[in-house]
């Protein structure tokens, strides 16, 4: 298993290597979005501008009632601004959500449900009242512009560390160590065994989601995502080498799927559905101390299934983070895979340029498709997917790093 920590610290991980250390820059995370900005740009050179304006990336979507301007939604991106001692989002954090308001819907970075549901350092949290302050900076940025948000509501598990959660083990569903690096305030450390939650945590957790929820609404977001993707904590409870447990939350399909429905449900009773998305990674493997088991597909097919019963925003699927072709456990097309499955909206991600969005959407394989390295660089993306305009080059050193620098500085076509 690659010793590998939470996704967004491994990208942080490689960049911070790079950025501090000047070492051999080397990772998934570097080919992909390298590869896919110069890709991007041949790409673009070669499309025929009159052809691409009836573009039905362009076209108006209605998601359960919200008007969407168009199909381009920022995926959700952890960038650590929230540098400060309430870990709220702050004016920059609105200036950066509202750079990119012409996207048809922006789903923040991860945001933390609770104390225990922190994984990485400056990332803007959801369950303090000062924290929902800072999100009503941005979510008024955003509406200003005309633009629709969600947040994404997250909780990491185990790929945490001690350093992180005040001296307390990171919470799992079993007591087990994901063999992970995690970034700390003094850099990076080996991830430890996490603590076996009780049924009193698991409790909480779910709690904690519902509370998280209401401080969503109130902070003036258009609706939540629940991040039960790339191997945090709802994605552990899936996963039968993470999972091991004896109880109603461990053993069966139906009971490993469990917490992500009792998180519906409860969230079902403070509002509406129709403003809730799920977010999942069937396929992920090797990565995030994440391997796919013999049931990956079966229990991801169950949870899909499930989630037709709550008339949900969206599902967001991502397809396969690695190079899965040759491992007989995994989905290889994961929106294909789903698409009669889910019936309500489909959100495809990853590695997606204008060209591929298009085809996706013409083929009827999803309904929206979210872009996310390419958001970083590019704040006007709609804009020059439009015109066909060449795209500004994402800088990884900066993915993490405070302050204004290769956050809300990468130039519009029009600067
Ligand atoms: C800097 C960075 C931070 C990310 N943070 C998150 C996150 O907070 N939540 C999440 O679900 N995915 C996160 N991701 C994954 C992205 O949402 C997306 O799945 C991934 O970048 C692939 O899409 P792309 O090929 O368009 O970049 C992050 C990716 C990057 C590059």
């Amino acid at each position: 298993m690659a010793s590998i920590s939470a996704l967004n610290v491994l990208i942080f991980h490689t960049s911070s290597k790079y950025f501090y250390k000047n070492i051999h820059f080397r990772s998934i995370f570097y080919h992909y979005i390298v590869g896919f900005t110069e890709e991007l740009q041949s790409k673009q050179n070669q499309l025929n501008p009159n052809k691409m304006n009836k573009n039905i990336l362009f076209e108006p979507y209605n998601l359960n009632g919200l008007e969407l301007k168009n199909r381009v939604v920022m995926a959700p991106m952890t960038r650590c601004r929230s540098d400060n001692a309430e870990t709220k989002a702050t004016a920059l954090t609105a200036l950066y959500y509202r750079q990119r308001a012409s996207a048809g819907l922006l789903i923040t970075e991860g945001t933390y449900v609770n104390r225990m549901a922190v994984g990485s350092i400056n990332v803007p949290a959801i369950y303090t009242k000062a924290q929902v302050e800072g999100w009503k900076l941005v979510t008024t940025a955003v509406h200003n512009e005309g633009g629709k948000i969600f947040a994404q509501l997250w909780h990491v598990g185990r790929l945490s560390h001690p350093d992180l959660l005040d001296g307390k083990q990171p919470l799992a569903p079993t007591a087990l160590n994901p063999l992970a690096d995690i970034f700390t305030a003094e850099g990076f450390k080996p991830s430890v065994e996490a603590k076996e939650m009780t049924l009193e945590d698991i409790q909480q957790t779910i709690h904690d989601f519902k509370q998280a929820a209401i401080n969503a609404m109130e902070a003036g977001f258009d609706g939540i995502e629940i991040h039960a993707a790339n191997g945090y904590l709802l994605h552990q409870f899936f996963n039968l080498y993470s999972n091991k447990r004896q109880d109603k939350y461990g053993g069966s399909i139906e009971n490993r799927a469990r917490i992500l429905l009792d998180i519906l449900d409860e969230i079902n009773g403070v509002m509406d559905s129709k403003r809730v998305g799920v977010r999942l990674n069937p396929s992920l493997h090797d990565m995030q101390g994440m391997m796919l088991d013999g049931e990956s597909v079966e229990v991801h097919d169950y949870i899909v299934s499930k989630l037709n019963k709550y008339n949900l925003a969206y599902l967001h699927l991502t397809e396969p983070f690695t190079d899965v072709s040759k491992n007989p456990l995994a989905i290889q097309q994961v929106a294909k895979h789903y698409r009669s499955m889910f019936k309500g909206t489909l959100i495809i991600n990853r590695k997606f340029d204008k060209e591929l969005a298009t085809q996706v959407l013409n083929d009827n394989e999803a309904d929206l498709v979210a872009f996310g390295s390419p958001f970083i660089a590019n704040p006007d993306l709609v804009e020059r997917f439009r015109v066909n305009a060449p795209m500004n080059t994402p800088d990884p050193s900066t993915y993490y790093t405070p302050g204004a620098k290769g956050y809300t500085d990468y130039p519009t076509l029009h600067e």
